[in-house]
């Protein structure tokens, strides 16, 4: 099953409770965190992770966009995240696979991201022992920006991967999905789908989440 993750960046922040309730149809909540330093854009972090958690009963997949992630991963837990992913550049391998240990020790899901330049191969230290593997399809960042079909590949190559040795495991792509490149991203072998604007733009959002989904 196809699983759609609108990302609430795309979100008017002044009716934050309003515009999660409306995709209360997803599958998961997407939760961007920017620090300014991994990325050249700041968002939003724990005190806000909290305060929309009793807001809603879907996931909250939270998409770290920071410098050495395993330092806050277990807070980010705390405050309400069911699935945290960290990037591969921005820590150790050490650090990442202890962070993992102790997000699973909470009884959450953990993934590991990669940038647009970062091989496939990047994956495979810990390929055995997530629960998702996120591919972005644009640079972190920012929102509303253009899909980059030629991280295809990488999908694939993963979509193998994770089919051969750990097939419990989900594979998410993250930015310019709409209802055009969410095909691609299928056929490519990726089963979570991250939507920012293509979601809040839309005039009918549950229906644009059915569209998503295929
Ligand atoms: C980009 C974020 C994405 C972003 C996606 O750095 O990780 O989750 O919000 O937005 P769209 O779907 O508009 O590309
Ligand atoms: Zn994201």
């Amino acid at each position: 099953m196809i699983k759609i993750a609108p990302s609430i960046l795309s979100a008017d922040f002044a009716e934050l409770g309003r515009d999660i309730r409306r995709i209360a149809t997803a599958d998961y909540v997407h939760f961007d965190v920017m620090d300014g330093r991994f990325v050249p854009n700041i968002s939003i972090g724990l005190p806000v992770l909290k305060s929309i958690r009793p807001v809603t009963e879907l996931p909250i997949d939270v998409h770290l966009m920071i410098e050495e992630p395993s330092l806050y991963a277990q807070r980010f837990c705390d405050a309400g995240a069911d699935l945290v992913t960290m990037h591969v550049e921005a820590d150790t391998e050490e650090n990442l696979h202890k962070a993992i240990a102790a997000i699973h020790a909470k009884g959450k899901k953990a993934g590991v991201v990669l940038k647009p330049a970062t091989p496939a191969e990047a994956a495979l230290p810990y390929l055995e022992e997530v629960d998702i593997l996120l591919v972005m399809t644009v640079e972190p960042g920012f929102g509303g920006q253009k899909f980059m079909a030629d991280m295809m590949p990488k999908v694939t190559t993963l979509r193998k991967w994770i089919d051969a040795r750990n097939p419990a495991c989900e594979l998410e792509v993250d930015g310019g999905v709409d209802p055009e490149t969410a095909k691609v991203c299928v056929a490519a072998g990726a089963n979570v789908l991250v939507a920012g604007s293509s979601v809040y733009k839309a005039e009918n959002i549950p229906e644009r989440i059915a569209q998503l989904r295929g």
